[in-house]
């Protein structure tokens, strides 16, 4: 039963009881984001600022919203992944916080691009995307719903990539803070975030046993170490597939085997795509793969791995479990496709957990509050998040996790700035 209203479109507004529970839980992990939200309570930076978000719907997502909306801000939410949003969640922030959201589950494409388009109409003055969906749509098809616009936040590597593609073609309309750039952002999250829920979400769709398999990971950025320090921690056998000589390098000194993916391709029990680019698992791969071959996918896209290619492979396809596709080829073979080639770690499981999104999200919620403030001194170009709102994130988890770190004595910090002392 799904609702469409100005209010949300989510699929079950029964569904919001099980959703506070989830909220709830998330939250007790998010201590960071929680003393911001009861600042941004006290002081409301928002006030009167509309925001329009385009994230996966998660537990982890809803505590941000509340924490924006107790800002000040009213925001209107949408999905950035038609596979990623836990129902229950939208459900509640509609019926119980009173936050419009508009995301289902499963949604098809049009659905997908209708919610961005609706929340859009509410005519926003900032944005705050995970993926470049909202900034795309602003700037193409709906550029009439820019006219408040006076900022934005990106949360992810894929997104960056794009603005930073609008902005060098002197297309992009108004600033943006790149927050995957922040290092309490990717060194945590898109490591040990997407390390983890990857095979999370490989696991709850498979229930495979990782030891002993060959794990090919596809691309070495920061996703790619988590992935693949992941799997060897549970006893994989790592193959690193990656185009850039230095991250090529990393990955055979951090003790994975490194090769083209035309050799891995053959040894692979289990590949894993992580390149933010395109066709990283193409059909020439495919034609030589092990039969029982599993594909995932944890990059933002869709385009990772190219279905499209394993489809004219093959002679049927079967959905065996939840999330698996198994493709038969004419010669019998077997290759299991998860989540449909979206973004595994969120179609099959629940994204990153809550304690390395507090981070993620601390860092949105800083950034958001000072585009609001500096706007007026910002260029139509991409910024990195200041590097104060990036430390005070890292001391405060620090805090929160009842860590304490030792200070510099001004002898040491003098010795630190100065060049005229030696040995
Ligand atoms: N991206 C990855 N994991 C996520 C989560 N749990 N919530 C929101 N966005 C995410």
């Amino acid at each position: 039963m799904t609702t469409n209203s100005n209010s949300g479109d989510v699929l079950d507004h029964s569904l919001a009881a099980a959703g506070v529970n989830r909220i709830n839980w998330a939250g007790r992990e998010m201590p960071v984001l929680e003393q911001i939200r009861a600042r941004f309570k006290k002081e409301t930076p928002f006030k009167g600022l509309k925001i329009a978000a385009c994230l996966h719907v998660t537990s982890e997502t809803a505590n941000l919203m509340i924490a924006l909306r107790d800002g000040g801000a009213e925001i209107a939410l949408c999905a950035s992944n038609p596979l990623s949003t836990q129902d229950e969640v939208a459900a509640a922030l509609v019926s119980e916080y009173g936050i419009k959201t508009f995301a289902i589950k499963g949604e098809d494409t049009e659905t997908y691009y209708n919610h961005i388009t609706t929340v859009l109409e509410t005519k926003p003055h900032m944005t705050m995307d995970d993926g470049a969906d909202l900034v795309a749509m602003l700037h193409g098809e709906r550029n009439d719903l820019m006219e408040n616009v006076i900022g934005g936040m990106e949360e992810t590597t894929t997104g960056v990539i794009r603005l930073k593609s609008l902005a060098e073609e002197g297309k992009l309309k108004y600033p943006v803070i790149a927050v995957n750039d922040a290092d309490t952002k990717h060194f945590f999250d898109n490591r040990y975030g997407t390390g983890q829920s990857t095979l999370d979400g490989i696991t709850r769709a498979t229930n495979i046993l990782w030891a002993g398999k060959t794990v090919v990971i596809i691309g070495y950025g920061w996703c790619g170490r988590g992935v693949a320090m992941r799997a060897r921690g549970m006893g994989a056998n790592t193959v690193v597939c990656e185009v850039n000589h230095i991250r090529a390098l990393e990955a055979a000194m951090d003790g994975h085997q490194v090769m083209k993916m035309e050799d891995a391709a053959k040894l692979g029990d289990i590949f894993i795509t992580v390149t933010g680019g395109m066709k990283a698992v193409d059909s020439k791969h495919v034609e030589v793969m092990k039969d029982g071959a599993v594909l995932a996918n944890s990059g933002h896209f869709n385009v990772e791995i190219d279905i499209e290619g394993i489809e004219n492979l093959s002679d049927s396809r079967t959905e065996v479990r939840p999330y698996v596709d198994q493709y038969t080829m004419s010669d019998g073979r077997r290759i299991n496709l998860l989540g449909e080639g979206r973004l595994i770690n969120l179609a099959a499981a629940e994204g990153h957990p809550s304690a390395v999104m507090d981070m993620s999200f601390a860092d949105q919620a800083l950034s958001a509050e000072f585009m609001a403030n500096e706007y007026q001194n910002l260029d139509n170009q991409v910024y990195v998040v200041p590097r104060d709102i990036d430390n005070e994130v890292g001391r405060l988890k620090l805090l929160s996790m009842g860590i304490e770190i030792d200070e510099l004595s001004d002898e040491q910090e003098k010795y630190l700035n100065s060049w005229n002392t030696g040995t």
